[in-house]
């Protein structure tokens, strides 16, 4: 035999990994296990089995979380939290640094049981996971031990409930736990049904690594306990990791309680590949795209789209990597592609493909092992973009692909998706692959690449792949909240009086502004606005749906184009209609007046120039981060705008509250639907003058004047609309939230609190970081 027929033909020999470690760590334990509260396990309850995928073996018997358990994890959570905040970002620090090390002497046996729980290939729980948890840990002391410096005034939300997928267990453990525990939250963690041996095993490192009782609990058990966990009264801060429809379930169930949440939810990510990309790369990235963690991967590129001219020879030597991945047991070290998690995670891909009429299903012909969870590799082409298996996640080893032709097709097709979560972009002319990343909506766009993590860079999505990022300082705010007491909401009703009682005469009728222009309101409706002591102020429009839809067309149209400007540009139109603004100012101090039945027009008018200035200043200067990432490039967290933005704007600051929510939008380059103060509106209708002689681009600013009550569902549930801010006086937090679950849309809302909005809390980093979706680009950088 030649040594090329040696090559071509040697077989890989089996290199199994031992078992015997992580077998005796769950005999240990009694096989059996109980949850894991205030610093202690629990005696075992009723429960289920956990099982090897891989074998379908019994691992252990887990305990099914009781209403009683959730609460007393998160009761000792609560007593545990003000001491863990008081040991400050050092005496944390020193924590996560301590877990971070034995995480990382425990590596073995970590990866071990991860793979026999999970069924993932050793190589990938050795190579992959664990490293990527303990940096998690590692990274995240240090984020620990500088808060406080970069970032005073900010305080932990108090105890965190958290609920992660079976996919990468442990390392959703650390992307949930490590910034909590950093920002001086508590924890209490539900893993997955399939998965929680890890994060038992975590568990008895917190208690080894002497981790203050209480600050890290877990329950275990399935869907029901999570949803215990994610109502539970005694959890401020939600953050979840799984399906779209979970999230959706998770968004509604927390609607209108004020807690804080963060959803990273799936994906059907583009893997696009141009013509002048390097194919064998491409082709090896996408092996790891869709067949790491057998496509069950949240990010996973699972949508090819390869340009026309390739596309013949790309499938073929796609068929020809195909060809050569082994399947089999995750043990072996020599495994590409390991078993699915559960035989009902099985059916549910395999009754997918099934369901396949019109594309070509390609699988390699090498059989898969005779017991086990196991499903081949699979390539899916000829399917229209609106095929169901082109749109649904199937969050297994299934790849689909189609053709494009030119540059801006590839864009139309890659977010032609509900989904936003990841893209992966290849080509050798980096003019072409940065001019297409910031065109995917996608949170996380890897050129020449797939499948890149680090601790430092924000991952996350938009859309319906859900919102808030995980890693670096980005993801650590979404743990913090700004320090200081907050008022109580006081509701502000309209003033009645007798329309026959006028100043001066009412003048004129305000009108909507809507796309630049005027516009009479589409019902022919009218309110009267008084004063305090009952005077007829003027007449404002009664908004109804259409409008509001109007209003949205109009915004839609002008986002692009407003995104698409420097930040330069929307700075000077900022400075601009300050301008504007101080030349009348005394007219709109009246006017506030008036309405108010106060005396700080004047100063509420100064206030709202001072504020435009603000954001004219930030408007060039939001900038994103370059993340060092301790792989072969940068990952650059970008300041994307959300896109089209709206508003109720604050009752009780007329004009100052409206360039409050205004401005930063616009800064950021968003496009905004704003529904004046609902009791004082004229002075928000008035400045529509001020926005028509400032250059303010049609569509970029509407303005809508209507009962807040009344408008918050429209502008919620409308498909268009990607974030919704409430700072109206009445508590629309409940409607807002669950009317968002639909399009999982952005939402900040008042929940019960006011805020002063002459003051630091009216403007700022929250106004920005709302205004912006962190979007990471991951590049090619030196060696
Ligand atoms: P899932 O979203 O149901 O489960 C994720 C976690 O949420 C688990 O810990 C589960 O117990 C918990 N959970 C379930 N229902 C809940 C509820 N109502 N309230 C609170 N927590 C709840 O995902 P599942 O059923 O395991 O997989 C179904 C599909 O979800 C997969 O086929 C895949 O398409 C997708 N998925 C996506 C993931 C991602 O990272 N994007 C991760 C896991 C699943």
């Amino acid at each position: 035999m030649t040594v090329k027929e040696i090559f071509e033909n040697m077989e890989y020999g089996p290199a199994p990994e031992s078992a015997a470690e992580a077998l005796a760590w769950l005999v240990d334990q009694g096989d059996r296990f109980g949850h894991f509260i205030d610093g202690a396990f629990t005696d075992p309850g009723d429960g289920f089995d956990s099982r090897n995928p891989a074998t379908g073996e019994v691992l252990a018997t887990l305990s099914q979380a009781r209403a009683e358990d959730v609460s007393a994890a998160v009761a000792a959570a609560r007593r545990a939290q003000p001491k863990w905040e008081r040991l400050g970002g050092h005496g944390r620090a020193r924590h996560l640094y301590a877990l971070a090390r034995m995480i990382q002497k425990h590596a073995r046996l970590f990866a071990v049981l991860e793979t026999l729980d999970n069924g993932k290939p050793i190589r990938e729980a050795r190579d992959i996971d664990i490293p990527l948890v303990h940096r998690h840990f590692y990274h995240h002391a240090g984020l620990a031990q500088l808060i406080e410096s970069e970032l005073p005034g900010m305080v932990p939300h108090g105890v965190c409930g958290q609920v992660i997928p079976w996919n990468f267990p442990l390392l959703m453990l650390a992307w949930k736990v490590a910034p909590a525990l950093a920002a001086g939250n508590t924890v209490v963690l539900k893993p997955a049904e399939y998965t929680s041996l890890t994060a038992l095993l975590f568990a008895d490192i917190c208690r080894r690594a002497g981790l203050p009782k209480g600050v890290m609990n877990i329950v275990t058990g399935d869907g029901a306990v999570g949803e215990l966990l994610v109502a539970h009264d005694g959890v401020d801060k939600v953050a979840f990791t799984g399906s779209t429809d979970v999230g959706r379930a998770i968004r509604r169930a927390t609607a209108g309680h004020g807690k804080a949440l963060t959803l990273e939810l799936g994906g059907k990510s583009a893997y696009v590949v141009f013509d002048d990309a390097d194919i064998d790369s491409a082709v090896e990235g996408l092996a790891d795209a869709i067949w790491f963690n057998g496509g069950q991967v949240c990010c996973a590129g699972s949508r090819l789209l390869v340009q026309e001219g390739i596309a013949e020879t790309f499938h073929t030597r796609l068929r020809a990597r195909m060809d050569k991945l082994r399947i089999g047991d995750p043990m072996d070290k020599c495994i590409d592609v390991g078993a699915i998690v559960d035989s009902a995670q099985r059916e549910r891909v395999a009754s997918m493909v099934a369901g396949c009429t019109t594309g070509t299903v390609y699988q390699p012909g090498a059989g898969l092992p005779a017991r086990g969870c196991y499903y081949p590799p699979t390539l899916i082409t000829g399917l229209a973009p609106s095929d169901p298996l082109m749109q649904e996640e199937i969050f297994g080893p299934v790849l689909v692909s189609t053709t494009f032709r030119t540059p801006a097709e590839a864009v139309a097709l890659a977010n032609d998706t509900r989904y936003g979560l990841a893209a992966s972009v290849w080509s050798e002319n980096l003019n072409l692959a940065l001019d297409v990343a910031p065109k995917l909506a996608a949170g996380v766009v890897w050129v020449n690449a797939t499948n890149l993590f680090d601790a430092a860079a924000p991952f996350g999505g938009m859309r319906e792949s859900g919102f808030g990022r995980e890693g670096g300082w980005e993801g650590l705010r979404a743990y913090l909240r700004p320090a200081g007491k907050t008022k109580p909401l006081h509701r502000i009703v309209p003033s009645h009086g007798d329309d026959s009682k006028t100043q001066g005469g009412i003048d004129r009728t305000a009108k909507l502004y809507i796309g630049g222009k005027q516009a009479r309101p589409d019902g022919g409706y009218t309110r009267t606005v008084f004063s305090k002591s009952g005077t007829a102020l003027g007449e404002v429009p009664i908004t109804n749906r259409k409008d509001i839809r109007n209003a949205v067309e109009a915004a839609t149209g002008a986002a692009g184009g407003w995104a698409r400007t420097t930040g330069h540009a929307r700075a000077q139109i900022l400075y601009y209609m300050a301008e504007n603004l101080e030349a009348r100012a005394a007219e709109f101090a009246g006017r506030i007046d008036a309405m108010t039945g106060g005396r700080k027009g004047a100063e509420e008018v100064v206030a709202s120039i001072r504020r435009l200035f603000t954001y004219a200043a930030w408007a060039d200067k939001f900038d994103g981060r370059v993340k060092g990432v301790p792989l072969r490039g940068v990952a650059m967290a970008m300041r994307a705008p959300v896109g089209v933005i709206g508003a109720l704007c604050p009752d009780e600051a007329p004009l100052l509250g409206l360039v409050s929510v205004m401005a930063p939008a616009m800064a950021m380059g968003n496009a905004s639907v704003l529904i004046a103060s609902d009791p004082f509106p004229l002075a928000a209708m008035d400045f529509t003058q001020v926005l028509e002689t400032s250059d303010v681009p049609g569509g970029v600013v509407n303005i809508l004047s209507g009962a807040h009550a009344d408008l918050a569902p429209t502008l919620a549930q409308h498909a268009s609309v990607d974030a919704v801010w409430s700072f109206s006086s009445t508590d629309l937090s409940a409607q807002i939230e669950t009317d968002s679950a639909g399009t999982l849309k952005r939402t900040w809302v008042n929940h019960a609190q006011a805020r002063d909005w002459s003051g630091a809390v009216g403007e700022g980093h929250a106004f920005l970081d709302a205004a912006t979706e962190v979007k990471t680009i991951w590049v090619p950088y030196g060696e």
